[in-house]
């Protein structure tokens, strides 16, 4: 379509429409869904939260996916140029797309910086579990506590540990990342997801014969509205979007290499309700091995690299499922972090008009380095993951929605709806409603609410 902005015939687009699929789902299942969602739902009580997280993947995930994928499609450019050229009418475009581009560029570059440090304790415990290097004589425990940088007296090598996993999951993202749009994210998540949900769908099989399953049903699916707190409700509502990789521009990203002719409304939904079931069938898993041998759900983020290593040592077939869990975990960490350097690098390439090869290993290994002091400095690692998944996604989240529902012209958002392949009916309208007044809303609550300004106004509702 020429009449679109900045799609110029030099760009790069996926090879098909299952392509795009792949990729997208790739990008938004990842450690959100199988390390981050077990660990938060068994701290806030399960059932009652996992109902209102799926309220907010359909509220807040489903129309801020529709709206990046609008702007990505209609901006035809990096996050930042994408809204850009959708923001050139508004007296306020500009201030908008520098911020929304800042948000998205640095969410991406922190956000990555230690996701691959979180990825790399997964390549480490594959190495472990394949007794391709030694554990540590005191157990996975101590590998993990050495890991985190809980244990001040570790001698150096051991925390070399992390800083060579990291490198090594970095090397395996660039390398992606670096052949490009079709021959690289296509290619590789287009076999990763596949065998992701095999793998997935076998250890749902295991667990079945090895009991807790029916507990885990129970713990997941029977809401007990007792459980449900104010906290957990807005936790529920931060993670739907950060799960969804939304508020950071890599949907804008990955909807800009859509073909002019890919009809994408129904594949919005179909990467939402995947990322969904992979959340789900991994809690299943998770817990059931979990509750076979009688512990808690509330182990926190441990969970799945503290407690389910010993727990899988002990259990028939403990080594090759213990293989297959995190070959799990690093496919899909795997995905998630070439989108998120996917975000970065475009920027480098549109924006900038920078090559795709030196972008890839500049920026990839300015993120590597940051990663390495992460890898290295708990507090550092603890400060940039609450800056990003508390702060910067849900303002960048905000900005999106405002842009989608508020600024962009009429003509655009039409037409971008169109070419996602909607039609102008029903739909379009109901998803306008909500993006304009209910998304918003909510995320501007969570946003207060994470500032601690709720806290302050409303004591009682969250029993201080
Ligand atoms: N969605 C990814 C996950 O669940 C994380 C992510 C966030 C990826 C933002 C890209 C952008 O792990």
């Amino acid at each position: 379509m020429s009449n679109d902005p900045g799609q110029g015939p030099g760009r790069s687009h996926w090879g098909s429409r299952l392509g795009f699929v792949f990729a997208a789902s790739g990008s938004a299942v990842g450690l959100g869904n199988i390390w981050k969602f077990p660990y938060i739902t068994g701290e806030y009580g399960g059932g009652a939260f996992v109902l209102v997280y799926l309220m907010c993947i359909a509220l807040v995930g489903l129309p801020l996916m529709y709206s990046e994928l609008i702007i990505g499609r209609r901006g035809a450019r990096d996050a930042m140029g994408s809204i850009r050229a959708l923001t050139s009418h508004s007296t306020f475009g500009p201030a908008f797309s520098l911020f929304a581009g800042l948000l998205a560029v640095g969410g991406g570059f922190l956000i990555l910086s230690f996701y691959s440090v979180v990825a790399g304790w997964a390549v480490h415990f594959l190495a472990v579990s394949m007794k391709l290097v030694p554990n540590a004589p005191e157990g996975v425990e101590a590998t993990f506590s050495t890991l985190l940088g809980d244990d001040r007296l570790a001698v150096s090598r051991a925390e070399l540990v992390p800083v060579l996993w990291h490198t090594v999951f970095m090397l395996m993202t660039i390398i992606v990342v670096v052949r490009g749009v079709h021959r690289g994210i296509e290619a590789v998540c287009s076999k990763l997801m596949p065998a992701l949900f095999v793998i997935l769908i076998l250890l749902l099989g295991y667990v079945a014969f090895t009991g807790g399953l029916g507990q885990s049903i129970a713990f997941l699916f029977k809401p007990d509205f007792h459980k449900l707190t104010a906290a957990g409700t807005l936790e529920a509502l931060g993670h739907s979007f950060f799960t969804l990789s939304l508020g950071m521009g890599a949907m804008i990203t990955y909807g800009s290499y859509l073909n002019d002719d890919r009809s994408v409304v129904r594949d919005g939904v179909v990467v939402a309700v995947l990322d969904t079931v992979v959340a789900l069938l991994a809690g299943l898993v998770i817990f059931a091995v979990v509750f076979a041998h009688g512990l808690e759900a509330g182990a926190g983020p441990g969970l799945v690299f503290k407690t389910l290593p010993k727990l899988f040592v002990a259990m028939p077939f403990g080594t090759p499922v213990a293989i297959a869990f995190f070959v799990l975990l690093i496919f899909a960490a795997w995905s998630s972090a070439i989108s998120l350097l996917e975000v970065v690098v475009a920027f480098a390439v549109d924006s900038a008009g920078i090559g795709r090869g030196r972008s890839t290993w500049v920026l990839g290994g300015a993120i590597w380095l940051l990663g390495v002091a992460c890898a290295s400095k708990a507090p550092l690692f603890d400060d940039l993951d609450n800056l990003t998944t508390r702060y910067m996604l849900p303002i960048g989240g905000l900005i999106i929605a405002i842009l989608a529902g508020w600024i962009l012209r009429p003509a655009d958002r039409a037409a971008g709806f169109v070419a996602l392949g909607g039609e102008q009916g029903t739909l379009a309208r109901a998803w306008l409603v909500i993006i304009r007044f209910v998304t918003p809303v909510l995320l501007l609550i969570v946003l207060l609410w994470k500032l601690g300004a709720l806290e302050k106004a409303l004591p009682f509702l969250f029993g201080a």
